[in-house]
């Protein structure tokens, strides 16, 4: 038998958006990661929902309308600093807590989380 995905384990659907709707608020309210979004967040938004479905184990709907993820090499136009991949990652946690009840689950999706963030990590320089 197939082993149940996070996507499943966290709620499917319905919890992906909400996590997605409670993440992003965060970020633009961000001052180290407020600056790289654009103003009009819902189409990242969308994208995000997407991406994080197929990440997690559910439907590829990100690949299936933007094709191959390239996701570090999406990310290079814009300067990810270990100190915004922290930021990143401090967002979702929060989110997380607000949306996912399951501590463990929460956590081990977390540590996935972090290891792709700091992989998008693409330069070290200026103060952010
Ligand atoms: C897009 C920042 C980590 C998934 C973006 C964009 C920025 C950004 C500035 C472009 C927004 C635009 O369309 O103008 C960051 C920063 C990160 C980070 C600072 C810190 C490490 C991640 C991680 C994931 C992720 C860990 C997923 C695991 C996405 C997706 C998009 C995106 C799916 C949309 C890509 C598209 O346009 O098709 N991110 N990101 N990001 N990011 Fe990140």
């Amino acid at each position: 038998a197939r082993p149940t995905s996070f996507y499943e384990q966290m709620g499917g659907a319905d919890t992906m958006k909400a996590l997605v709707e409670a993440f992003y608020p965060k970020v633009v309210e961000h001052p180290l990661l407020a600056p790289l979004f654009p103003e009009n967040i819902l189409p990242v938004m969308k994208k995000q929902e997407m991406f994080l479905t197929q990440y997690f184990g559910g439907p590829q709907l990100y690949t299936m309308q933007m094709g191959h993820p390239r996701m570090r090499a999406r990310h290079l136009p814009f300067a990810i600093t270990p100190k915004r991949a922290e930021a990143w990652i401090g967002c979702m946690q929060q989110a997380m807590e607000e949306v996912i009840e399951d501590e463990m689950l929460r956590q081990q999706m977390m540590e996935r989380l972090a290891m792709t963030a700091f992989f998008f990590v693409n330069t070290d320089e200026g103060e952010v």
